[in-house]
């Protein structure tokens, strides 16, 4: 283990808040979509995946919890192949996705959906072009049939009345609500979300995660979201993972982590502001 011992910060707190890190078994008692086995990754000085392992099930809706700047963005991207890993692997059903080459990664990438933290439209597109975008981009389907599928996915998130507004003219929320309905014009099996509720003030995100929950119940699929706010959590998660220092400090059904007797999860899933995490 001296190795490993290497990819320590100084300083490293105690493991106690570490004990019960779920690993490699499955709580929810399906196979894993999406896992992490032992991942490092450092920028320079700075750890940010210190031996992560995640597992993360299919079909269900499952949140990455945690603090600013603990590396879920960085994750997203090891999952994307967008980053990989210093050591360790990701595995996206059963795939190693470090392993893969660059063709391979290119049809890997159709099984996702992303939906990026400002819903990353075509500034230059209107709505209909930009929801369009991938099925112009990646199918070989004619324009008719991109219209039955833009027009189902723009009524399902609600901008079916919007479809000739600039990115510019809509509000953050129809915004976000835009990148959903691109995300899933492909029919992904997996769809990452990257905070979709910040800059949303609450009755939106409560609308946003209402939205989410309806169209993975219609579409199923592997949801993961990642999010800092704990009450879209307990409103969308059936299963939750919290992450800490690079590692996950607890992970499991949404029931199980609101009862965790873990200092740090509850700390963090009550957002007190006393208790082992504080500003660092
Ligand atoms: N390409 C990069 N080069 C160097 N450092 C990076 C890079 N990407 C991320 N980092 C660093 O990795 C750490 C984790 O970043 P990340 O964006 O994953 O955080 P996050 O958990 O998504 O935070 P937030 O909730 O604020 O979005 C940060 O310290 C960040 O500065
Ligand atoms: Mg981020």
């Amino acid at each position: 283990m001296a190795t490993r011992q290497q990819h320590r910060p100084s300083g490293h707190q105690g493991e106690a808040e570490f004990q019960w890190h779920t690993g490699v078994h499955h709580p929810t008692g399906v196979p894993d979509a999406i896992e992490f086995i032992k991942v490092y990754k450092a920028f320079g000085a700075n750890h940010v995946l210190q031996g992560l392992d995640l597992g993360l099930p299919e079909g269900r809706i499952s949140m990455i919890l945690g603090p600013s700047g603990t590396g879920k963005s960085v994750c997203i991207k090891h999952m994307v192949g967008l980053m990989y890993p210093d050591e360790g692997d990701v595995l996206i059903e059963g795939q190693s996705v470090p392993s893969l080459p660059d063709d391979e990664l290119f049809e890997m990438r159709k099984k996702f959906g992303v939906l990026f933290q400002d819903g990353a439209l075509f500034g230059s597109l209107n709505l209909y072009d930009n929801v369009a975008f991938p099925l112009r981009q990646h199918t070989e389907k004619g324009e008719d049939e991109i219209q039955e599928i833009v027009m189902r996915r723009l009524h399902e998130v609600g901008l079916g009345d919007a479809i000739a507004k600039m990115p510019n003219e809509l509000s953050g929320g129809m915004r976000k609500r835009a990148g959903f309905a691109r995300a899933l014009v492909l029919d992904p099996k997996i769809v990452l979300f990257d905070e979709p509720d910040s800059g949303l003030d609450p009755v939106r995100t409560a609308l946003l995660c209402e939205l989410i929950k309806e169209v993975h119940a219609e579409n199923g699929g592997t949801y993961v979201v990642i999010t800092h706010d704990i009450m879209s959590a307990r409103r969308v998660a059936e299963h939750i993972a919290v992450l800490w220092r690079g590692r996950i400090v607890e992970s499991g059904p949404t029931a199980e982590l609101l009862e965790s007797e873990n200092a740090f999860v509850r700390q963090f899933l009550s957002g007190e502001s006393h208790g082992p995490l504080g500003m660092d």
